[in-house]
Formats: C-alpha cells, structure tokens, sequence
C-alpha cells in the first residue's frame, strides 16, 4: 500500500514514517519544511534502509497536490502537517486557522477530486478541554478549548465528521495524541523545537545538557499527588505505531468514521518525569517550584481501552525508555 504522508519530516511524521517503512508501506512524504529539515529523509533512510518519495511544498497548494495524487497511486493519506505552538497560536490566530484548518479543506477536495477516501488525522487530548474526570474516554465532552491551536484541531473533527455524515464511502481515524515524547532509540531522530521549548521533556533535555540553569516546575499546589501536574506521556515511537494500527483498521473493516485516545492509560506528574530521567540517564536535572502556568490543568490522561480493544494498540515502552530516548537524541542534537 502506498500512504502519503502530510508532515512526513516533522517529529511524529517521521517516526511515523520509518513504522511505515519497516512494515512494508510504501510512503509519499508531502512537507514544507516549516518546522522541520530535509535532512531527516536521510537519517529515515539510514534506519531502515528505504527512501521514502518527498514533495517539499505547502499542502494548500492545489496544483502541488493534483501532482501528488496523479504521480503516486496513493491508498490512504496520514495528515500531520500542521502548526503546533500553543502560545504562539495565540499571537497569530489566523495563521493557525489557515494553516490547521484551511490546508486540510484542501487535502480533502483534493483526496476528493482523486478518489483517495482513507485518511487518519493527527488531533489531541487538547479538544477535551478540561475534562470532568480522568481517565478520558473518547466519549468525553469535547470543547472549551483555550487556544487557536486547540480550537483548530477540534474544528477539523467537526469537519471530519460532517464529511462523514455527506458520504460513508470515507474511511476516517481521528487519533488523539496525549503528550508524545522521546525519540528513535538510534537518537538520529527526535524532537529539535526552535527556541526556548514550551514543552516538558524538550525542557528538560536541555537543563541536563546545562543549556537552562533550572527547570521552572509550573505549579506544585494542585490536586494531584505530588501537587504537580499530571499528563499521560507516550513514547513517539508507540504513537507512530497506533498509526500503523489505525491503517490497518481502516483497509480492513468496514468504512467508518472512528475516533481513538492514543495515551498509555498512567499519569505521570512533572516530579515523576524529573526524577525518572535522572534516574534513566544518571544526570542531574536542577529545578525551581514557580507559580501556575496559565491554562494549565491538574490531571489529564486517557483511557485507552477503546484503542486496545478495536486496534489491539497498547503503548509498550516504559517512562524509563521515554527518558533515555529524549536524552540520547538530545546528546547526539
Ligand atoms: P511538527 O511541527 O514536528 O511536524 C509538522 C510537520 O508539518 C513539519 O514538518 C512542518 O514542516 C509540516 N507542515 C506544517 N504546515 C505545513 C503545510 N501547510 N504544508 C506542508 N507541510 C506543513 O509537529 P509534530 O509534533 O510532529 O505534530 C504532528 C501533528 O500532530 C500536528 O498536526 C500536531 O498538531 C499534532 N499533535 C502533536 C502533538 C505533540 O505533542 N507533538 C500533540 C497532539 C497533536
Ligand atoms: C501541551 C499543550 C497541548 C498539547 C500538548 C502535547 C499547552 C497549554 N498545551 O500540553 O495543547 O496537545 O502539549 O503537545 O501548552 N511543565 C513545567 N515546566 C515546563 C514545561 C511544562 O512544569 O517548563 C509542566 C506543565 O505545567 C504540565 C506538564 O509539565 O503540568 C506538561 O506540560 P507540556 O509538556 O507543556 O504539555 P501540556 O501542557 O500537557
């Protein structure tokens, strides 16, 4: 089978990719390099000793697209390109809106226009807002998002849904990431955010390579275990195979819209990751308790049941491997 892949150089694509190729997909790479490099085609091709076939441009370019779908007899599409930056989402709503929201609308007229109606979207645990209780199910209310970044995705779903609805010839997975960390155990591929990272683990990295003094722990009055917050990491290359999971549910049963959590069922508090990576890596991660980071919540992990039972997907790698993995990559970054 042969997968397009939208955001295949970006940090889930490509782990995403390399799941692809060593199961035997063969795999169209679309990307603009927005956030990513070309470099890591190679660094795919060193892992598992296949190319992939690569489009550098935006995926809002029709023509571009018509290129794609008329050269490459593609079965099912997996959408990651998108923009990422929560606060940055913030300062430039539109941009967000057209490059989140725009850009799929035209995939999918595209995917129309060629009769490709197979297509696993990238969204979050991000559309749940803050929930009514954890562990989330898929079935959780779904709004109050406090950012473009989160609306977009939750925009997208709805217009997933209402493509659905027009035809049930697509064939739909919506993929619910929880918080993605880690990195290929070769460290050739990993997360390289630009710029001060907004995220946990990036973070962390980089205190231990003495790059940042300390890590500012956001919070430590909430109600959790420790007081820290509580988020449900998966390691990226567990995610990327839910992806794989998601296809195969796709070719094989009946159409359908679906929707899944991609998580690993257990909370981990931001004390739980600072002591598992000193732990995993033997360094030290110096850090300071600072006030609230705004919009955060206390608790948020999934329920992944529904993922096991209809994909057979269970996240198998251990915070001890998330730990080492993020820390080899940023070693070797
Ligand atoms: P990333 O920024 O590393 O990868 C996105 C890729 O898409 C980049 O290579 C970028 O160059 C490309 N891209 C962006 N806009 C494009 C466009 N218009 N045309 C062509 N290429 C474009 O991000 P990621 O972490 O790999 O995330 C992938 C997807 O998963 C995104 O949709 C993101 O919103 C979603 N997601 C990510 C996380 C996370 O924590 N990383 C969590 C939940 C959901
Ligand atoms: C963030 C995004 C969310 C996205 C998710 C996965 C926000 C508000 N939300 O979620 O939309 O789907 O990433 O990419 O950004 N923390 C610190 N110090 C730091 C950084 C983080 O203490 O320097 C804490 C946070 O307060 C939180 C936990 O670590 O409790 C995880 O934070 P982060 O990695 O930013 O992910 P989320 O906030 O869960």
């Amino acid at each position: 089978m042969k997968i397009l892949v939208t955001g295949g150089c970006g940090y889930i694509g490509s782990h995403t990719c390399v799941e692809l190729l060593n199961n035997n997909y063969e795999v169209v790479v679309l990307d603009n390099l927005s956030n990513s490099n070309i470099s890591v085609l190679d660094k795919i091709k060193k892992i598992t000793g296949k190319s992939v076939k690569f489009y550098e441009g935006n995926m809002i370019d029709t023509d571009l697209l018509d290129k794609v779908f008329t050269e490459n007899k593609i079965d099912a599409v997996i959408d990651f390109a998108a923009y990422k930056a929560v606060g940055e989402s913030v300062e430039k709503p539109i941009e967000y809106y057209k490059n989140n929201v725009s850009t799929i609308l035209e995939l999918i007229l595209a995917m129309k226009r060629h009769n490709v109606k197979k297509i696993v979207f990238s969204s979050s645990a991000t559309v749940y807002g803050t929930p009514d209780e954890v562990p989330i199910k898929e079935d959780a209310k779904t709004g109050g998002t406090t950012n473009p970044y989160g609306t977009s995705k939750l925009f997208v779903e709805k217009i997933l849904k209402d493509l659905y609805k027009s035809d049930n010839e697509w064939d739909i997975a919506i993929l619910r990431y929880f918080n993605p960390i880690g990195a290929h155990e070769s460290g050739l591929i990993g997360e390289s955010p630009n710029g001060v990272p907004a995220n946990l683990m990036p973070y962390v990295a980089k205190v231990a390579k003495g790059e940042f003094e300390f890590l500012r722990v956001f919070g430590n009055d909430y109600e959790t275990n420790d007081g820290t917050g509580v988020r449900d990491y998966i390691h990226v290359v567990d995610l990327a195979n839910g992806h794989i999971k998601a296809l195969e549910k796709l070719t094989k049963e009946e159409k359908g819209l679906y929707i899944y959590n991609l998580g690993t069922g257990t909370g981990y508090s931001v004390l739980d990751i600072v002591k598992a990576f000193e732990k995993a890596n033997n360094i030290k991660v110096p850090y300071k308790i600072m006030p609230r980071r705004a919009g955060d919540i206390a608790a948020c992990y999934s329920d992944p049941t529904k993922a096991k039972e209809e994909l057979g997907f269970v996240a198998t790698k251990t915070l001890e491997d998330m730990c080492r993995d993020a820390w080899n990559f940023e070693k070797n970054n």
